[in-house]
């Protein structure tokens, strides 16, 4: 039915600068190309979980700008409902300063603008909506008071609660504990006491037994991301590791979304943890395999045959 996953999330314009290397401090560097694209870990989860072919509504602020005419516009053309969108006057819309190297990694810096009037208020407004919800999602990019606040409702009405603890913020046990799944990449892993003794780099098989640790302890169920080795998850369940194929990094912007997006568009129509996860990394792994965020997004069908799985 109707909004049966909801994010509530942030949304920016991205500007992205392509560039053969970082620049260092004080140095200017002149880049290869130019992008301007929507962007934002919210909007860029919801449109991954719409591809993915989930009924989404997404609870968002943009600035009364040309940047928030830009973003509905792209939100409306990958056709997923704006009417939970708001303009605010005293804002501008969010903003992320994007570089990308040719290696694929990337650097970001996000201005949240209007983003930090998505308060706990707007949340008790959209009771019905989440009451109504199988699932509802958010990240790390929200007020922390607002987050707690989600977690409380979406959970008291029944709705599955998924946070992506990126970036990392520090959230109350309460509010970790109602999340199924936790969704963290192993940065954010060690943010939340997970992993501190594991060096960069390590296994799937070093991640698994700490994923079974934490689930049902830190949270009911964890994902944890580990780029392009994979990701690993526990649940009461069970304790999943899936490695990801070997593939050429074009651009890992927004893959962390894509992956996110992808495993609630999953959970919200009653596939298992494991293989929501399965399907989530083949996801991850063909959006870095493409520029851009939202743009880099595979259909369902694509996605599911690098899964190896069928409808
Ligand atoms: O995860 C990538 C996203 O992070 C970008 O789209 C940028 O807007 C920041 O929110
Ligand atoms: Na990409």
């Amino acid at each position: 039915g109707p909004g049966a996953l909801v994010v509530v999330g942030s949304l920016n314009v991205d500007s992205t600068s392509y560039v053969a290397a970082f620049p260092e401090p004080g140095e200017t560097v002149t880049a290869h190309g130019f992008v301007v694209a929507l962007g934002g870990k919210g909007s860029n989860q919801a449109v991954a979980a719409h591809v993915a072919g989930a009924d989404v509504e997404l609870v968002a602020r943009v600035g009364d700008d040309a940047s928030g005419d830009f973003a509905l516009a792209a939100l409306g053309r990958f056709g997923l409902p704006v009417d939970a969108i708001e303009r605010v006057t005293d804002a501008p819309t969010g903003v992320a300063q994007i570089t990308v190297a040719d290696t694929g990694e990337n650097t970001v810096i996000v201005t949240p603008g209007a983003n930090a009037e998505l308060t706990p208020a707007v949340v008790d407004a959209e009771r019905d909506r989440l009451a109504s919800a199988r699932l509802v999602l958010t990240q790390g990019e929200l007020p922390v008071a607002t987050i707690e606040r989600l977690a409380e409702v979406a959970s008291g009405e029944g709705a599955r609660f998924v946070l992506n603890l990126a970036p990392p913020v520090a959230l109350s046990p309460a509010t970790l504990a109602v999340c199924d799944p936790l969704v963290v990449n192993e940065h954010e892993a060690r943010a939340v006491g997970i992993g501190a003794d594991v060096p960069a780099g390590a296994s799937l098989e070093t991640w698994s037994p700490l994923a079974a640790d934490a689930a049902g302890r830190l949270a009911r169920s964890i994902v944890i991301t580990l780029g392009a080795a994979g990701a690993v998850a526990a649940s009461a369940d069970g304790t999943y590791a899936v490695p990801a194929p070997r593939v050429d990094a074009v651009d890992s912007t927004g893959a962390g979304d894509g992956f996110t997006g992808t495993l609630a568009a999953y959970l919200a129509e009653g596939r298992t943890l494991d293989e929501a996860v399965r399907i989530a990394v083949a996801a991850g792994s063909l959006a870095v395999q493409a520029r851009g965020t939202v743009d880099s997004y595979a259909p369902r069908a694509a996605v599911l045959a690098a899964a190896g799985l069928t409808e």
